[in-house]
C-alpha cells in the first residue's frame, strides 16, 4: 500500500483509515476490493487513484472536503441540495472515498451531517449487517466503557456516540478497535438529531451521578431535564427505537420518558425499558459469594425499582434453588439494596458505579439486540410499564422480543418478608412515578 510518485493527486485529501475494511470492504492481494456481507462475491477493481488516496495518512487531521456521496437510490437531489451527487461521475473513486470519510466523520461539516445520516444512507453503511445503536452520554463514566463494550458486540453495525463534551476523543479512540461496528461521534445539542436518526436501539446514561450522602432522587432536578430533552430527540428522529434508560433516578426518569413520548404521539410501552440489570448482577454476585458458587450459575430475580427499598431481591426464587438463614437474608437484602451506595462511598466523591454499570448495560443491550434479531426465550429484569401491581411502572422479569418487552412475567410466589418488602417498595415507587409524570406535565 505504498503511494506511487507522480500519480495524479486525488481531488480530495482524505483522512481515510489505512484499512478500508472498516467500511465493509476488504482489499484482496490482487488489488480488488470485495464488499462484505451480501455483496461479498462482487469484486470491484480498485482504480490507482483510489488506492493512492488510501495512503494519505499525513492528512488525517485535515478537514474533509466532502464530495457528493453516491447512493444506490439517492433521495431527490433538490431536497438534499446535492445536485452534484446525480452527476455521471458520482461513482468516481474520489467520490467513493469521500463517502467513506463523510460517513466516518460526519460531524466535521454540517452539510455532511445532514446528508450522511439520513436513515436511508445509514442503512447502507457499516462493516457488517447488524443494528444501529446510539449511546447518549457516551463520554461519561458509564458511557465510555459502555461504548467500548458495544463496539465489541457483533450485533452492532453502527455505533453513534453522543455527549455534550469530549465525544471527538472518545470516538477517535474507540473507532480504532478492529471490530466491525462503525463508530461516529456527535457533540452538543445541535448534533443530537443526527446522532439519533435511523437508530434501532438508544442507550441513555446521560446525567449527573451521586456523590456520598446523596440519594438517587437528589439527582432529579438535573437529570429529569436531560432525559426529557434526549427523549424528545428520540421521538423526532427514531420513534421506533428501543430505549434503554440508565439515568437516575430510574424510578422517575422512565415515567418522564413515557410522558414525553405520549406527548409526541410516539409512545409504545414495550419499547421503553429502565435498566435495572446492575441490581441483578449485584444480587447474583453477592448470593454466589454466600453460596460459594460461580455467579454465572446464579440467577436472582430483582423486582420493584432501582433505588433503596424499591430494589427487592426475591431470594425465595433464586436459581439454583437455595435456602438462606434469616441473617443471610438480611445481609443479602441490605447489600443488594445498598450496592450503589457502597460504590459511591468507596469512590469518595468521584462518582458512582460506572464499570459494573457499563457491564450490566452492555449485557442488557445485548439481550435487547438478540431479541430484536428474533432469538427466543430471552428474559431479563427491567423497569417497565406494567400491570403486575397497581402501579403504572414496575421492575420484574420481562420476556424480550423484536418489539421490546413483549411479555411481563408475574412475580411468582412471595414469602412473608418479600410481601412486606413489596409494600414498602410500592409506597416509595408510587411517589417517584408521580414526581416524574408531574415534571413533564407541569
Ligand atoms: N441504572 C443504574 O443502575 C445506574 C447505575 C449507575 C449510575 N446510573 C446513573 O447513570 C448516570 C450517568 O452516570 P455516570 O457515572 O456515567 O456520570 P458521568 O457524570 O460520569 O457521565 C455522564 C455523562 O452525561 C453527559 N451529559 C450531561 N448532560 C448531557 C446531555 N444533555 N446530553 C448528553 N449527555 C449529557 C455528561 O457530559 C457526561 O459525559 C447518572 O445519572 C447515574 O446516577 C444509573
Amino acid at each position: 500500500m505504498m503511494s506511487r510518485p507522480g500519480a495524479p493527486s486525488p481531488p480530495h485529501r482524505l483522512p481515510i483509515p489505512r484499512r478500508p475494511a472498516a467500511t465493509g470492504h476488504r482489499i484482496t492481494h490482487g488489488g480488488t476490493i470485495q464488499k462484505r456481507g451480501s455483496f461479498s462475491n462482487f469484486p470491484i477493481k480498485t482504480p490507482p487513484a483510489s488506492r493512492q488516496s488510501t495512503n494519505t495518512g499525513s492528512s488525517s487531521n485535515q478537514q474533509l472536503n466532502h464530495a457528493p456521496l453516491p447512493l444506490p437510490s439517492p433521495p431527490a437531489s433538490a431536497e438534499l441540495g446535492l445536485e452534484a451527487a446525480m452527476q455521471p461521475d458520482a461513482n468516481a473513486p474520489s467520490h467513493r472515498l469521500a463517502r467513506v470519510a463523510a460517513h466516518l466523520r460526519p460531524q466535521m461539516e454540517e452539510g455532511a451531517v445532514a446528508f450522511a445520516l439520513r436513515p436511508a444512507v445509514c442503512r447502507a453503511k457499516g462493516g457488517a449487517p447488524g443494528f444501529k445503536v446510539a449511546i447518549l452520554g457516551a463520554a461519561g463514566g458509564i458511557g465510555q466503557p459502555l461504548s467500548l463494550l458495544m463496539k465489541m458486540n457483533p450485533l452492532v453495525s453502527v455505533l453513534h456516540l453522543y455527549d455534550v463534551v469530549n465525544t471527538p476523543g472518545v470516538t477517535a479512540d474507540i473507532s480504532h478497535m478492529d471490530t466491525s461496528a462503525v463508530v461516529r461521534g456527535f457533540l452538543g445539542a445541535q448534533q443530537l438529531d443526527a446522532a439519533l436518526t435511523g437508530m434501532d436501539l438508544v442507550i441513555i446514561p446521560a446525567g449527573v451521578p451521586r456523590k456520598p450522602g446523596m440519594t438517587r432522587d437528589d439527582l432529579f432536578n438535573i437529570n429529569a431535564g436531560i432525559v426529557r430533552t434526549l427523549c424528545e430527540g428520540v421521538s423526532r428522529c427514531c420513534p421506533n427505537a428501543i430505549v434503554n434508560l440508565i439515568s437516575n433516578p430510574v424510578n422517575s426518569t422512565v415515567p418522564i420518558a413515557a410522558e414525553v413520548f405520549k406527548k409526541a404521539g410516539t409512545y409504545d410501552p414495550k419499547r421503553l425499558l429502565g435498566v435495572t440489570t446492575l441490581d441483578v448482577a449485584r444480587a447474583n454476585t453477592f448470593v454466589a459469594e454466600v453460596l460459594g458458587v460461580d455467579p454465572r450459575d446464579v440467577s436472582v430475580p430483582v423486582v420493584g425499582g432501582h433505588a433503596g427499598v424499591t430494589i427487592l431481591p426475591l431470594l425465595s426464587q433464586v436459581t439454583p434453588p437455595s435456602s438462606f438463614t434469616q441473617d443471610e437474608i438480611k445481609y443479602l437484602t441490605d447489600r443488594i439494596q445498598n450496592g450503589g451506595t457502597e460504590v459511591v462511598e468507596a469512590k469518595a466523591g468521584s462518582g458512582s458505579a460506572t464499570l459494573s454499570m457499563a457491564f450490566a448495560a452492555a449485557k442488557f443491550g445485548d439481550a435487547c439486540l438478540r431479541a430484536m434479531r428474533g432469538d427466543a426465550g430471552i428474559v431479563e429484569c427491567s423497569y417497565v410499564a406494567s400491570e403486575v401491581t397497581e402501579l403504572p411502572f414496575f421492575a420484574s422479569k420481562v420476556r424480550l422480543g423484536r418489539g421490546g418487552a413483549e411479555e411481563i412475567l408475574p412475580l411468582g410466589p412471595l414469602n412473608d418478608s418479600e410481601r412486606a418488602g413489596l409494600e414498602a417498595a410500592k409506597k416509595e415507587l408510587s411517589e417517584s412515578i408521580q414526581k416524574g409524570i408531574a415534571f413533564v406535565n407541569k
